[in-house]
């Protein structure tokens, strides 16, 4: 999604020769091909949750879930896994049973399932570790509605549950911005168009564009409020959470890019782009 995604989420891969145009090409695909990388939110989640508790978590839920991508492959990854993913968006969801759902072992059909609801109010079984990526909750704009969902959040956790989240941030995520990269058979577009210094409001879109010159516009619109770690960290605190910590990725020395690698810092970079990590712990 934004510049920081760009840091963690994909390897520029070379383009293959044109073949997607906006007529043949899913959304669904695309944004998935972009921004979505489920091995290393795996690999976090099995990490933020072995750090506190000693052992690795079994039952996950995935807040904001869309597609449901990340739920599939957390029960495809170990065989006690379960999952279940919540969304408003019938149609998403929809698209994800169909293109990973359908695709599990039947077993495995039976470790996942998609939930319509609204995460404010849907409950579910007490998770282990609960999941709230791509900036989903920005969502939320003003501080009672994210300090509501962090309460929300904190009621489907098992006593010693981790809630796990990211976000992003830096300079330029604070201007007018459209930042470019070029994937698999396409162009991504992740475009600022307008944020508000005086409430924080944020409004982007997801575009591509195809070899042809075809494009997709708004394919994806999101109008958020762009909250800080600061806030973020302070807002789990009031929900009740506990030791709310800031993974902070780390730096390529030579070229000053992103490395993939997340580490507790108390002290950040004031770079232009970065996307962090955040967990915290429902006491016992
Ligand atoms: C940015 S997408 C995130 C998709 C996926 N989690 C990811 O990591 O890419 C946000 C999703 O949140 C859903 N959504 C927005 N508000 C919601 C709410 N209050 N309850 C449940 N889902 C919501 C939208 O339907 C959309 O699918």
């Amino acid at each position: 999604m934004p510049t920081a995604n760009t840091r963690r989420k994909t390897k520029k891969k070379p383009a293959r020769s044109g073949w997607r145009t906006a007529r043949t090409s899913d959304r669904h695909e695309l944004y998935e091909g972009s921004v979505q990388e489920p091995s290393a939110e795996i690999a976090f989640i099995e990490r933020a949750f072995r750090e506190r508790n000693g052992r690795l978590p079994e039952v996950v839920r995935e807040d904001f879930c869309g597609t449901g991508f990340a739920s599939c492959e957390w029960v495809k990854h170990r065989a006690g896994n379960r999952a279940v993913g919540i969304d408003l968006c019938a149609k998403t969801m929809a698209w994800g049973r169909k293109r990973h759902w359908d695709k599990l072992s039947a077993e495995q059909r039976g470790r996942m399932k998609y939930v319509k609801g609204n995460v404010l109010s849907t409950r579910t079984e007490p998770a282990d570790v609960l999941v709230a990526l791509n900036f989903s909750y920005f969502i939320f704009k003003k501080r009672a509605e994210l300090v509501k969902y962090f309460k929300a959040a904190f009621s489907n956790l098992k006593p010693g549950g981790v809630f796990v989240l990211d976000s992003y941030g830096g300079y330029e995520s604070f201007s007018v911005t459209k930042e470019e990269r070029d994937l698999d058979g396409f162009t991504y577009i992740w475009d600022t168009e307008k944020y508000n210094p005086v409430n924080g409001d944020v409004l982007n879109h997801i575009h591509f564009r195809f070899p042809d010159g075809t494009e997709i516009r708004k394919a994806f619109t999101y109008d958020w409020r762009l909250w800080t770690l600061a806030e973020i960290q302070e807002a789990l605190e009031d929900a009740g959470f506990v030791r709310p910590a800031v993974y902070w990725e780390g730096t390529v020395k030579k070229t000053g890019e992103g490395n993939g690698i997340y580490r507790k810092k108390t002290v950040g970079e004031a770079c232009a782009g970065w996307i962090a990590y955040l967990s915290a712990e429902k006491p016992r």
